[in-house]
């Protein structure tokens, strides 16, 4: 039976492996989240790994306002680098092995091609800064751990695109997206799956790069959405410096998933397809 610890589990991903645990009868999940795990503290991390000792950390825990990160870089910092640390530091004394999530704006996003794990990383702004420097320390702390870096991940859980797109089609008869920035959304659902099979197989240490299949902006995401709602509401395409924001995106930000594929041997579905998936459990959820 392999033991797995979950930090940050109420977050988007943490409650999208609490609904596929089921699955993977020969783990004992541990789910945990603020305030019975604060992974900022060592004594807390310390007594659980004591307790538990897991054979796998899986921190989905992390600090995801990127606006509010601009004005809140110490808390950023302690959540996305230095909580990271932490657990890496003491999965590796206490023999774990450690997944750590990251995200596609540790690059700059003035790439002409999908971004490789080998590709120089240029964060901007705070939460991509801290998230870069998560990275760094986590391997640093315990080289076996696994990182993987996703992007756009929305799910039926918690506040995401998908679920703030309906809401304006619903409030409203048009709303404006921006068309200038390109990447893939992620569905929790798939990710999820990915990060199991990490488990399952004891993938090798290193970084990854997990994403749906496909390229889109945020413009397509949202008119996708619209579309396979049947909802009544114009997608109106705009650019970046028309919705000014606090933080920095980039403008390219596809991640090349080929070295988690060949890896791990699973094949990943395209956006589209999940979106459908995704949308269908919403509606089910609505309708119970
Ligand atoms: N969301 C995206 O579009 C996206 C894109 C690329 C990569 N990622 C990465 O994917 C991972 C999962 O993202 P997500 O969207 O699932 O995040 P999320 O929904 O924001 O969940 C994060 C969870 O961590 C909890 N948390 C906050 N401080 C904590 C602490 N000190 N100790 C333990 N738990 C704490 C949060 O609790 P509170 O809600 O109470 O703060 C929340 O339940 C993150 O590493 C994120 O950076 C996300």
């Amino acid at each position: 039976m392999l033991k797995i610890l979950v930090t940050g589990s109420n977050g988007q991903l943490g409650n999208q492996l609490k609904e596929i645990a089921g699955l993977h009868n020969n783990c004992n999940f541990l789910f945990t989240d603020l305030p019975e795990l604060d992974i900022t503290s060592e004594e807390m991390v310390e007594k659980v790994l004591l307790e538990f000792q897991p054979d796998w950390i899986i921190n989905c825990a992390a600090y995801t306002a990127v606006d509010k990160a601009e004005t809140d870089q110490t808390a950023a910092q302690k959540l996305n680098a230095e909580a990271p640390a932490l657990l890496a530091k003491l999965s590796a004394v206490h023999n774990a092995r450690m997944i750590h999530i990251s995200t596609d704006y540790v690059f700059d996003g003035k790439n002409y091609r999908p971004y490789t794990e080998s590709d120089t990383k240029n964060p901007n702004g705070i939460y991509a800064t801290t998230k870069a420097l998560g990275e760094d320390f986590v391997m640093k702390a315990n080289p076996k751990a696994v990182i993987i870096r996703t992007s756009w991940l929305y799910s039926v859980y918690g506040h995401n695109f998908m679920k703030t797109v309906l809401r304006l089609a619903a409030e409203k008869g048009s709303m404006r997206i921006v068309c200038d920035q390109i990447g893939t959304p992620t569905w929790t659902g798939d990710l999820a799956a990915g990060i199991m099979a990490v488990v399952e197989q004891n993938i090798g240490a290193g970084i990854y790069h997990f994403s749906n299949e496909g390229v889109c902006s945020w413009y397509d995401f949202a008119k996708a959405i619209v579309e396979l709602q049947h909802i009544k509401s114009t997608v109106l395409p705009i650019n970046t410096n028309e919705y000014p924001l606090p933080a920095p995106r980039p403008y390219y930000s596809v991640l090349d998933k080929s070295l988690f594929k060949a890896t791990t041997g699973i094949s990943i579905p395209h956006w589209r397809d999940s979106l459908k998936q995704c949308l269908n459990q919403l509606n089910e959820q609505s309708r119970a």
